[in-house]
């Protein structure tokens, strides 16, 4: 008698690959890039110097930054022809298909496209890196009914990408919290849409193939569209003191409560208490309190019932509403953090390339004939 083979839906559990781009342990709690805590980066360092860190495993010394930050910042004006697209497209589409589409053209734009030598796919990257920022900025205002901002070259990644969005440089807090928000969203091993990506480059397509489709993933509520969920679920909510009961209704009804859970930490993501950090000073900023009032109720209501702890979206979704993003944008901000991880596993997958191709146990009707 033969043994059926163990199915593992999900893949949960499945370890199907090394990768030198970051460690999650979820007994420690912890998260590393390239070997540092990813609390330690977002405490000292900038986005430009993770993303150069996730691509070539070190931190950039001083002249390697210069240098990476000049090429980044001569990159991030976006081709007449991909602002073209973006306006046919209505302002039905959600951002995130706008994103991708907009990805797709830079992609079909770019006469390299088939470069797939480490140089050729580091510099994709840090083209797509340096032109997100424009693709998100230019949709937001778009849909706010006004012209694109152009790129400022004497401004950090952070403080360019809001001033595209919202017309002016804010504050250094809200600079900072944002710098953070970009930093914890960078890389996070072989999740969804990280895997999506390795598995298109596994087939030798090209980079900006494996980008939109990371893209399509990253778009469904189970992953990265659960921090505009968040919002959702808050606005519903309305205030702290009907936090309570709505979740009491929300868990009847079997209602996933958006921001809570995550299929590798079971007791808490290591992003979140640097994230909330960072939402605290925001409060503080936009003198907001009732946010994080009713943040902290719905919490510890999920505690009482659930014991389901907080994923990086929690945090991260009231922290773009008040910094001013409209809640569908949040999907595409974690696009522009997240690029930096997907092409480092993209680059990754091809140094040692095999096919990605699981197999299936078929269940349908046995074999048939017809007559
Ligand atoms: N709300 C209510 N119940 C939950 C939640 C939640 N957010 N998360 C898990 N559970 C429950 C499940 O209903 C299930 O209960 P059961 O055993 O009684 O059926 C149990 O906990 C296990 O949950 P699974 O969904 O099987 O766990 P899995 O590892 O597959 O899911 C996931 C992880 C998809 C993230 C899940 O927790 C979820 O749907 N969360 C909400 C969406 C979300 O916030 N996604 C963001 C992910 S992190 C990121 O992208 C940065």
């Amino acid at each position: 008698m033969t043994t059926e083979p163990e199915i593992r839906k999900g893949l949960a559990g499945v370890v199907v690959d090394y990768t030198a781009i970051s460690k999650v342990n979820p007994e420690t709690n912890s998260l590393l890039y390239r070997g540092y805590p990813v609390q330690e980066l977002a405490a000292s360092c900038s986005f430009e110097e993770v993303a150069y860190l996730l691509w070539n495993g070190e931190l950039p010394n001083a002249e390697q930054l210069a240098a990476f930050a000049a090429d980044e910042r001569s990159q991030r004006s976006l081709d007449d022809a991909v602002k073209r697209v973006i306006d046919e497209l209505p302002l039905t589409a959600h951002p995130m298909d706008v994103v991708r589409t907009a990805v797709s053209v830079i992609g079909a734009l770019d006469p390299t496209w088939a470069d797939a030598s480490p140089e050729g796919n580091l510099t994709k990257s840090v083209s797509l890196f340096a032109k997100l920022p424009a693709i998100v900025a230019y949709d937001q205002r778009r849909r706010r009914g006004l012209d694109l901002v152009e790129p400022d070259a004497e401004l950090g990644y952070s403080a360019n990408f809001l001033a595209m969005t919202f017309g002016e440089v804010p504050s250094k807090v809200v600079v900072d919290a944002f710098d953070v928000s970009m930093i914890l969203y960078a890389e996070h091993s072989f999740n969804a849409s990280t895997f999506t990506a390795r598995v298109v480059t596994s087939t030798l397509a090209d980079l900006y193939s494996a980008v939109v489709a990371a893209i399509g993933a990253l778009k469904g509520p189970l992953h990265g569209g659960a921090n505009e969920a968040v919002m959702h679920i808050f606005d519903e909510i309305g205030s702290a003191d009907r936090a309570e009961e709505w979740l009491d209704a929300a868990l009847a009804e079997k209602r996933k409560i958006m921001g809570f859970g995550h299929r590798v930490y079971k007791n808490g993501d290591s992003r979140v208490p640097t994230m909330k950090a960072a939402l605290d000073t925001l409060i503080v900023e936009y003198d907001a309190p009732e946010l994080g009032e009713l943040y902290t109720a719905l919490d510890d209501a999920m505690q009482n019932r659930k014991a389901i702890k907080p994923n990086l979206d929690y945090p991260s979704g009231p922290a773009y509403r008040l910094i001013g993003f409209d809640t569908e944008m949040f999907t595409p901000l974690f696009v522009a953090s997240r690029v930096t991880g997907w092409t480092a596993h993209i680059m990754e997958q091809l140094a040692s390339n095999a096919l990605i191709r699981p197999l299936s146990l078929y269940n349908g009707v046995p074999e048939r004939h017809l007559e």
